[in-house]
């Protein structure tokens, strides 16, 4: 796949391309509205930037030579900090004045971070309403009264950062700006790559500090040409989606700058993996390509320090994982996302939690337990770009029923993002089950310890215990008795018309096919070695999966199979995905028999057990996999009673 190009980097270019003293083309911006808000402000001040679109973004061309402005423009930033704080930088830097504004989001979000390091600069900056927000008026000054600055940011903010770096090249003084953490530096790499003389240290982590002197500088800033690179920002949401998913995916030609991608590290913390692959820089900018493989359960996280920075845009996507993933995650150090488009940590809480996430609050962070099930729910975005795309990753790949109030706001970063996630939509929920009681489903590899699970918590939850493969069973022992079992298409051609069905019976269910119910006959050797090839066939399968769910629409159920959370009940109220150790299910297996067993029969059933796995994970039809939103329990050194609670706890917190 491939992204919109980066929006922090594309702002950049459309801002500062326009001062350069020469000629700048640069394509494949992103086409957000963010941006385009940027491209207009310059349009407005006069700055000769045209502006078209291509197949792969917005391209740029501009004649250079800064701007003309006659009088005071209004400037609408939109819903673009970015915008907003950077102008604010290059208006003070070049003694131009203005008014600077927003939508109401952009009016909430604090503004002295930046406006008071410009005044300290000598700028002639005033509120034009509330102290601290938009809108700004910029009194404009002659050029070359603006003062030197050391600023020392108490938080680490790329915009901050740019603003004072931008006002201080444009109005050539000697500008120092340190950071508790590094943030971007966008602004930086661009800057050099037109010949400014900065003193910083790319890709550095830990506090960050850039000086730029102007002593030895002729002043003219050379024209800008390169291509944006992918916005790892749009790539964390399909790369979360996929993730959710269980698939792999590939996304080419993004933004790798270090100081964007430290989720990716966050993502191999909760067990995927990444192969990076590096393409040639440009703008000194690095581009890579990636491959981001999903592990079988996404593991919790812990994040916090001069991480943030590096993490500060993805915390909504890493906040859904964190959701779905096994254990407790914690975010600490994040206060900097209350201020962002939204106050990002109550709006995460808060959602999280009416989906029936368990999720605790604190002032500068998140604590979040990762739970099973089908999330409910209602997601109130704020108009907040990330939370809703954050949700629509859920909602699509995460075994979810998401109605999100406004996914028009994607646009203002990603305005495919709707269609782009389509094809990650979880497939199996386009035939919902229809189920009206509570359902559990257990599903897992052979001898994985399923059937005295789901029997034991149904009975402890006065549930009914429903075992699919029971009917496959008797499909088999059916077909072995009629002499067709051997006869695929006669199998196929009879069993729709099959009169075969689960029967309550004292514990559980019994089955009962052609008016006859064959009890231990199920269990005969004969029937083992058919049922495979049998419940193969899709006839079988449509036949089975239309009793289970009718199971589900008259009780409330334990189901245990193969494919009861992928396919049967995708919107199981809990499910989970049992494994262990093939040597434990083989010895597992063999006590079963209560004979005694020798190393060479281990042997040979953890053969047996492998092979019947291969055919399961195999076959085209229905394979054995981990549902979207099912949690793994591996169960090799567990006792079966450990087992038992340890769903009773996941059902309890899935229930509420
Ligand atoms: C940005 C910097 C970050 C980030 C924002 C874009 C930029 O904010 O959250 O989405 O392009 O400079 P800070 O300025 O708070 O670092």
């Amino acid at each position: 796949m491939r992204v919109p190009g980066d929006k922090s980097i594309s702002h950049r270019a459309a801002l500062i391309a326009p001062l350069a003293s020469s000629a700048s083309v640069v394509r494949g911006l992103s086409d957000g509205a963010d941006v385009r808000a940027s491209v207009r402000a310059m349009q407005r001040l006069g700055a000769a930037v045209e502006c078209e679109e291509e197949e792969r973004g917005l391209t740029i061309r501009c004649a250079g030579g800064g701007f003309h402005v006659t009088s005071a423009p209004r400037l609408d930033c939109g819903n673009s900090g970015t915008t907003a704080r950077l102008l604010a930088g290059i208006l003070a830097g070049s003694g131009v004045a203005a008014v600077l504004d927003g939508d109401p989001s952009l009016r909430s979000r604090p503004m002295r971070r930046v406006i008071y390091p410009l005044q300290a600069m000598g700028a002639r900056i005033e509120y034009d309403g509330e102290p601290d927000r938009l809108p700004v008026r910029l009194r404009g000054r002659a050029t070359g009264t603006l003062r030197t600055l050391r600023h020392r940011g108490r938080v680490a903010s790329a915009q901050v950062k740019s603003a004072v770096l931008l006002a201080g090249v444009l109005a050539r003084v000697r500008v120092e700006v340190s950071e508790p953490a590094l943030s971007r530096d966008h602004t930086e790499r661009m800057l050099a790559g037109m010949g400014v003389p900065l003193a910083f240290d790319p890709g550095r982590t830990g506090a960050g500090e850039v000086r730029f002197d102007p002593s030895d500088w002729e002043g003219a800033l050379g024209g800008l040409r390169m291509t944006v690179p992918g916005d790892p920002s749009s790539a964390a949401f399909l790369i979360g989606a996929s993730l959710l998913g269980g698939r792999t995916v590939r996304v080419a030609d993004v933004a790798a700058n270090p100081g964007r991608i430290g989720f990716l590290s966050v993502l191999e913390e909760m067990g995927a993996v990444v192969d990076r692959d590096p393409a040639p820089t440009q703008g000194g900018e690095p581009r890579e390509t990636w491959t981001v493989h999903p592990p079988d359960d996404l593991r919790a996280f812990s994040i916090g320090g001069d991480l943030i920075p590096r993490v500060i845009d993805e915390v909504p996507l890493l906040a859904v994982l964190a959701a779905r993933a096994r254990g407790r995650s914690e975010i600490r150090d994040a206060a900097e996302l209350r201020v962002k488009e939204s106050d990002r940590l109550a709006v995460l809480a808060r959602t999280l939690e009416k989906l029936g996430v368990v999720v605790g609050e604190r002032s500068d962070g998140l604590t979040i337990r990762g739970r099973g099930g089908r999330l409910r729910g209602d997601v109130e975005t704020r108009g907040d770009h990330r939370i809703a795309m954050a949700f629509g990753v859920l909602d699509a790949a995460g075994d979810a029923d998401l109605r999100i109030d406004d996914r028009a706001c994607a646009d203002v970063s990603y305005p495919d993002f709707w269609d782009v996630l389509e094809p990650f939509r979880d497939t199996s929920r386009r035939a919902p089950s229809t189920r009206t009681g509570r359902v559990i489903a257990v599903d897992g590899p052979a001898a994985s310890g399923k059937s005295s699970t789901a029997r034991s918590v149904a009975r402890r939850l006065g549930f009914v215990h429903v075992n699919s493969g029971l009917l496959y069973r008797a499909i088999t022992w059916w077909a072995l008795d009629r002499g067709i079992a051997e006869d695929e298409p006669s199998i196929e051609a009879a069993v729709p018309g099959l009169d075969v069905d689960l029967v309550p019976a004292h514990d559980g269910f019994e089955v009962s096919v052609a008016g006859t119910r064959p009890g231990p006959g199920l269990e005969s050797s004969d029937v083992t070695a058919r049922v495979s090839a049998v419940s193969a066939l899709p006839a079988v399968r449509e036949v089975v999966l239309e009793r289970l769910r009718r199971a589900g629409r008259r009780h409330e159920i334990v189901c245990e199979g193969r494919d009861i959370g992928t396919e049967v009940f995708p919107d199981a109220d809990l499910k989970v995905f049992l494994v262990a150790d093939v040597g434990e299910r083989a010895r597992r297996r063999l006590r079963q028999r209560a004979v005694p067993f020798t190393e060479e029969d281990i042997e040979r059933e953890i053969r047996r057990i492998e092979a019947r796995d291969r055919l399961d994970r195999s076959r085209p039809l229905s394979p054995l996999r981990r549902a979207p939103g099912a949690i793994e329990i591996d169960t090799t050194s567990m006792s079966p009673d450990r087992v038992v609670d340890a769903i009773l706890e996941l059902a309890a917190s899935a229930f509420r």
